[in-house]
C-alpha cells in the first residue's frame, strides 16, 4: 500500500476524545486513518504515589485538562469545531467519573456547534488502532487487546463486526505487570520498569505458573501468577546467598505472561484460519511480546501487525477511527447517551444506531 497522503476529495475530520482511565486524550483524524493531531495528557505523576489509578483523582484531573487538551488537538490539526464532520467519544468501558467528563464535554460541543456525535466502545478503539498505521491488515484478522484494564482476543471480521473469543477471568495482563512491579518496588505503572529490568535477567530461572485452563480455552487468568510471584518474593527476601537476582524474577514473570498470551493468540489465529494477527493496548508496547508473536506468526506464515507505542496506549485517535466508521454507517448518538462502566464488545452488535 502506498504511504498515506491527504486524500484529494473532501476529507472527513473526526475529533476523538478518550477519558476512560488516567489519560486525557483528544485527536483529529481524517478519513479514519490520517492523524492530523493527537494530544495525550498523562496523569501518571498524580497516581504514582498510590501504586495505581485513584478514580476520584482521575475525574478531577480530567476536568482540569479536557478543555485545553481538546483545544490543542484542534489547533494542531488546524481545524475549527464547526468544520468537524463528527465528534467521537468513549462511553465505556472505564471509570464512570472519568468517562463522564469526556462525554459531557463532547455533548456540549456537539450541541453548541451542531456537529454529529457518536459514542464509542473503548475496546473497539483499541482493535481499530491498527488502521492508524500504514499497511494495516485485511479483514478478517485476530486481535489481542492487552492493557491495564483488559485482556481479550477477538475475531475481527470487518468494521463493527467482532466476535470475542476469549478474555481474562480475573486480572488483566497489564494489571499483573503493575502489581508485580509494586511487589518488587518498581513503581507505577509497572510494564516499562519490568521490561527494562527483565533485559538483564534470565527468563528461565524461575518456573512461574502458566494458566491455560481447559485445552481449547482462549480465556486468560493472571491472578495465580501474581500470587505465585508475591509468595516467591517473600521467601526470596528471607533467604541469603540465593543465586537469583531481582532481574531474574522480572524476566521469569514477563516470560510467563508472554508465553500464555502468545500461545493463546496463535491458537485463536489457527482456529479461525486467518492470515493476520494484531496486538494492541499498553502491554503491546512490550518488545519481548512483539518479538515472540512475530517469530510465531512467521512460523505459521501469518502477517503480524501492531500500532506504534503512542497508539497502543490510550489515545483519542483510535476513538476517532472507530467513530468515523460508525458515523459512516449512519449511527448517531443523542444527548441522552450515557456512560457504561462495563461495555462488552458483544453489546455493540445488539445496539441499533439510534439506541446508542
Ligand atoms: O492501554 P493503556 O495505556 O491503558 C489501559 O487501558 O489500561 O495500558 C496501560 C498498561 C499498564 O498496565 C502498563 O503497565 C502496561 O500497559 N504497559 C506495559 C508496557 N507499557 C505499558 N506492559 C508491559 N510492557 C510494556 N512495555
Ligand atoms: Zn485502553
Amino acid at each position: 500500500m502506498a504511504p498515506k497522503t491527504h486524500p484529494p476529495l473532501k476529507q472527513m475530520n473526526i475529533l476523538g476524545i478518550d477519558t476512560s482511565c488516567d489519560d486525557t486524550s483528544a485527536a483529529v483524524v481524517a478519513d479514519g486513518e490520517l492523524v492530523l493531531s493527537s494530544i495525550v495528557h498523562s496523569q501518571i505523576k498524580h497516581h504514582h504515589p498510590y501504586g495505581g489509578v485513584v478514580p476520584e483523582l482521575a475525574s478531577r484531573e480530567h476536568i482540569r485538562n479536557i478543555v485545553p487538551v481538546v483545544d490543542r488537538a484542534l489547533s494542531k490539526a488546524n481545524v475549527k469545531i464547526k468544520d468537524l464532520d463528527g465528534i467521537a467519544v468513549t462511553v465505556g468501558p472505564g471509570l464512570v467519573g472519568a468517562l463522564l467528563v469526556g462525554l459531557s464535554y463532547a455533548k456540549s460541543l456537539a450541541y453548541v456547534h451542531q456537529v454529529p456525535m457518536i459514542g464509542v466502545n473503548h475496546l473497539e478503539g483499541h482493535i481499530l488502532s491498527i488502521f492508524l498505521e500504514d499497511n494495516p491488515p485485511d479483514f478478517p484478522f485476530v486481535a489481542l487487546t492487552v492493557s491495564g484494564g483488559h485482556t481479550s482476543v477477538y475475531h475481527v471480521k470487518g468494521y463493527g463486526d467482532y466476535v470475542q473469543l476469549g478474555q481474562t477471568l480475573d486480572d488483566a495482563a497489564g494489571e499483573a505487570f503493575d502489581k508485580v512491579a509494586k511487589i518488587l518496588g518498581l513503581g507505577y505503572p509497572g510494564g516499562v520498569p519490568i521490561e527494562n529490568l527483565a533485559r538483564s535477567g534470565e527468563k528461565d530461572k524461575i518456573s512461574f505458573p502458566r494458566a491455560y485452563m481447559s485445552r481449547d480455552s482462549l480465556d486468560f487468568s493472571f491472578s495465580g501468577l501474581k500470587t505465585a510471584v508475591s509468595l516467591y518474593v517473600k521467601k526470596w527476601r528471607q533467604e541469603e546467598n540465593v543465586d537469583v537476582e531481582v532481574a531474574d524474577i522480572a524476566a521469569s514473570f514477563q516470560e510467563a505472561v508472554i508465553e500464555v498470551l502468545t500461545n493463546k493468540l496463535m491458537t485463536a489465529g489457527e482456529k479461525m484460519g486467518i492470515h493476520s494477527i494484531v496486538i494492541a493496548g499498553g502491554v503491546a508496547c512490550n518488545q519481548a511480546l512483539r518479538d515472540k508473536v512475530r517469530a510465531c506468526a512467521l512460523e505459521k506464515k501469518m502477517g503480524f501487525h501492531y500500532p506504534r507505542p503512542a497508539y497502543c496506549t490510550d489515545n483519542g485517535a483510535m476513538i476517532a477511527v472507530a467513530g468515523y466508521h460508525r458515523l459512516r454507517m449512519g449511527e448517531r448518538a443523542g444527548l441522552s447517551i450515557d456512560v457504561r462502566s462495563k461495555f462488552p464488545i458483544q453489546d455493540l452488535a445488539s445496539m441499533t444506531p439510534r439506541e446508542q
